[in-house]
């Protein structure tokens, strides 16, 4: 059975509401969109509500948040939470993501508060999981994977709103990707690790790193590998819509 594919674009922190227009104009151009098919934007929050507008009623497509608070409401300065994400049009969120927490120092227990949240909010989470280089090379990838996953999982029921995207830290933002034999060896320890948590088979694992027009066929083709989560070359609509359309 084939599972669905997810192409995630994480904006990170560009695309003012102005241009997030301007970009989705272009993307819904030139985007063929398909069966089995969906293409997420995770737009910087001040951005969600023009993105959700310019994608509501296409079933192709979804809006999400990059990050979210762990706390419902309240004095929170700075801070979005799930409520305030999904009433400006999310309907997912990213968790974890690798600059959540090696720029600003997330922790495990963090990480699972926000899993919890979103969850409990209805929304679909990404949760992202990766090891540094230094752990890389010290033999330690799937350690720091299970103790990110169990950590983040815990008490977690089976739930179908849960995808998983594995991004080493050394292929963010670096043009040096993981091959597809690499990905998807980490995908299947993956897929072991969430069958031991009780998380259903069908949990999609997204890989998310460098991802280009010019690896994707060869990431999607690997076999475990239901989708990408893509920062740099999500930014142009053109690249994008080429990347949506690979495989
Ligand atoms: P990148 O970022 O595609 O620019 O490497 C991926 C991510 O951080 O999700």
């Amino acid at each position: 059975m084939t599972r669905p594919i997810l192409f995630a674009a994480n904006w990170k922190m560009h695309l003012h509401p102005g241009e997030a227009r301007t970009y989705l104009d272009r993307f819904l151009e030139v985007d063929q969109p398909r069966a089995g098919r969906t293409v997420a934007f995770f737009p910087p929050a001040v951005s969600i509500d023009v993105v959700a507008r310019m994608l509501k009623g296409r079933e192709h497509y979804l809006t999400g948040a990059q990050d979210v608070d762990t706390e419902p409401k309240g004095a929170f300065t700075g801070a979005t939470s799930v409520q305030l994400a999904r009433g400006a049009g999310a309907a997912a969120a990213l968790i974890g993501h690798s600059e959540r927490r090696h720029v600003y120092g997330e922790t495990d227990e963090q990480t699972h508060l926000k899993l919890r949240a979103v969850l409990d909010g209805g929304l679909l989470a990404i949760l992202c999981v990766g090891e540094k280089l230094a752990e890389r090379e010290a033999g330690n990838t799937m350690a720091v994977i299970e103790r990110q996953l169990s950590a983040a999982l815990r008490g977690v029921e089976a739930h179908a709103d849960l995808a998983v995207a594995y991004e080493p830290v050394w292929a963010i933002g670096t043009g040096r990707n993981a091959t597809p034999a690499d990905a998807s060896e980490v995908h299947g320890g993956i897929r072991s690790i969430l069958g031991r948590l009780g998380i259903p088979v069908e949990t999609r694992v997204l890989y998310g790193g460098s991802v280009k027009p010019d690896n994707v066929a060869g990431l999607l083709a690997a076999p475990g590998i239901d989708g990408v989560l893509v920062g740099g070359a999500s930014l142009d609509p053109d690249q994008w819509a080429d990347i949506c359309a690979a495989g």
